[in-house]
C-alpha cells in the first residue's frame, strides 16, 4: 500500500481508502501504462487513474455543473485535442475544487465519498443559497434511477426472472439462443447526429463487440469475456482498456444479450418498484462482492427496459442508463432491436435492422482490437 501511494503521489488526492482506486497490480499491464498523468500532460490532482476513469472524472465535472468540455477548457479543443493540455481559469477553479471536495470527505465523512461536484451544484455552475419554497411545498420526485431502491417485500426476486423469461420465449428457447450476429445503425455525439452503419456479435455466455462503420474509420468495443476494451476516434487514446465499473458494464452488456445467464450474474438481489413513463417497473438491484451495483428495470410485461449501472470515479459516481424498446421474435426469442445509452458525455442509440441467430462467429471478432486508425 505504502509503496502505490509513493508511486502514484495518491494520497493527498484521494486518501488511502479513496473511491475508483485501482491497485496497479490490479490493472494488468496495458491498463497500467494508461495511467492519467503518463497519458496526460498538464494533470496535477487527478494523477495514477486509468484514461477510463479520468474520462469519466470529466462527466461528472459536466454533468454535475450543466457544462460541456469547452466551458472549463480552451477553445482550441474543437481543432485540437492537444488543446485539453492548456491551462483556463475554469480549469484551476475546478482543481481547487477537487481538493476542497476532498478535504471535506477526509475530515468530515472518514474519507467516504460521501460529497461530490454534484451534490452542491446539482447541474448549475453556481450553487444554491437559498432554500425554495417551491421544492419544499411541491410535489415530491422520484428518480427511477437512484441507487438507492425503495424495496419491494412482496416481490421475490426468482419471480422477476420467471416472468422476464416468460416474456422473452421461456427458458427452452432462451437456451438455444447460443449467438447472433446483428446489422443496424448508430448515431451518437461523434457521428454529430448522422446514421452509420453498425455491427454487432455477439457469443454466449458472455462475449460482445461492436464496430461502428464511420467515415474516419471503425470504431470497437469489445469483451472477450475476461477483458474489455473501446478503440475509437474520440478515446484519449486508440485503444483504451477498460477498468472498474466500466469493465463491469461491458460484460454485463454481454451476459444481456444471452437472458438466460444474467441470473447468475450476481450474487445478490434486491427487489424494489418504481415508475418509468407512468408505468409500473419492478427493480432488481444485482450485487456483486466489490462492485457497484446494478438496477435492472421490467415492465409489466415483464421485459427489460432499462439498466442503470455505475462508476466510481476519484470525484464521484456516475452513472449510465440504457433502455431496450422495440422487441422482436429471433429465433423464438423476444430481442431488444432499440438500445439507447445515455451517460454523462452523451447519447448513443443503436437500431438494430436485422438479427441472425445461431451463426458461426470467428474467434478473432472477440480478441483484443487493434487500436483505432484513421481510413
Ligand atoms: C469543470 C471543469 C471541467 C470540465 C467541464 C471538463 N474538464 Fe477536462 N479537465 C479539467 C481539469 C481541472 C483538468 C486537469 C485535472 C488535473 O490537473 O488533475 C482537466 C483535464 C482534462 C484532460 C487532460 C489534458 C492533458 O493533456 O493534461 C482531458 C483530455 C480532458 N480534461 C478532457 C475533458 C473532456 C473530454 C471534457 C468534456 C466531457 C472535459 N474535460 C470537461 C476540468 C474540466
Ligand atoms: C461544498 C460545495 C461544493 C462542492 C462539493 C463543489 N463545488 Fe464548485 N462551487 C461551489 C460554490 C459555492 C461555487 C461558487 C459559485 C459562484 O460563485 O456563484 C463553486 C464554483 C465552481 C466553479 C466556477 C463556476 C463559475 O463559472 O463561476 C467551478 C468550475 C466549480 N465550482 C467546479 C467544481 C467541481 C469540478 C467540483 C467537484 C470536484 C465542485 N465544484 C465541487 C461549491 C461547491
Amino acid at each position: 500500500m505504502t509503496t502505490m501511494i509513493v508511486l502514484l503521489g495518491l494520497v493527498m488526492v484521494i486518501g488511502p481508502a479513496g473511491p475508483g482506486q485501482v491497485r496497479p497490480e490490479q490493472l494488468g499491464p496495458e491498463a497500467s501504462s494508461q495511467l492519467s498523468d503518463l497519458v496526460f500532460k498538464n494533470v496535477k490532482v487527478l494523477k495514477g487513474i486509468p484514461v477510463d476513469e479520468f474520462m469519466d472524472t470529466m462527466g461528472m465535472f459536466a454533468s454535475s455543473l450543466g457544462y460541456d468540455c469547452s466551458s472549463c477548457h480552451s477553445p482550441e479543443i474543437r481543432t485540437n485535442r492537444d488543446a485539453f493540455a492548456i491551462e483556463t481559469p475554469a480549469v484551476q477553479r475546478a482543481r481547487g475544487m477537487i481538493t476542497m471536495m476532498n478535504t471535506i470527505n477526509r475530515n468530515y465523512f472518514r474519507g467516504e465519498p460521501r460529497v461530490s461536484c454534484f451534490t452542491c451544484h446539482r447541474g448549475n455552475y453556481s450553487p444554491e443559497i437559498i432554500p425554495s419554497l417551491a421544492l419544499q411545498y411541491g410535489e415530491l420526485k422520484e428518480d427511477p434511477n437512484a441507487l438507492n431502491i425503495f424495496p419491494d417485500r412482496k416481490a421475490y426476486a426468482d419471480q422477476v426472472f420467471e416472468k422476464y423469461f416468460q416474456a422473452l420465449g421461456g427458458r427452452d428457447r432462451l437456451a438455444n439462443l447460443t449467438s447472433f450476429a446483428a446489422t443496424g445503425t448508430y448515431t451518437g455525439f461523434n457521428t454529430g447526429g448522422a446514421e452509420v452503419p453498425v455491427e454487432i456479435f455477439a457469443r454466449a455466455p458472455d462475449q460482445r463487440t461492436q464496430i461502428i462503420h464511420m467515415d474516419i474509420g471503425d470504431g470497437l468495443k469489445t469483451y472477450d469475456g475476461r477483458n474489455g476494451w473501446v478503440a475509437e476516434e474520440w478515446r484519449p487514446v486508440p485503444l483504451v482498456s477498460l477498468t472498474g465499473g466500466n469493465l463491469a458494464g461491458a460484460r454485463l452488456d454481454a451476459v444481456i444479450s444471452f437472458p438466460a445467464g444474467i441470473q447468475k450474474a450476481f450474487t445478490e438481489y434486491k427487489v424494489g418498484s418504481t415508475v418509468i413513463d407512468d408505468h409500473a417497473i419492478q427493480i432488481l438491484q444485482g450485487t456483486n462482492p466489490g462492485e457497484t451495483p446494478v438496477n435492472l428495470y421490467f415492465d409489466e410485461s415483464g421485459l427489460l427496459v432499462r439498466v442503470v449501472r455505475w462508476n466510481k470515479t476519484a470525484v464521484g459516481t456516475v452513472p449510465t442508463q440504457i433502455d431496450y424498446s422495440d422487441y422482436r421474435e429471433v429465433a423464438g426469442v423476444k430481442l431488444p432491436f432499440r438500445i439507447v445509452m445515455t451517460w454523462t458525455d452523451g447519447q448513443n442509440t443503436f437500431t438494430l435492422k436485422e438479427v441472425q441467430a445461431n451463426v458461426d462467429i470467428d474467434r478473432a471478432k472477440f480478441s483484443r482490437p487493434a487500436p483505432f486508425k484513421r481510413r
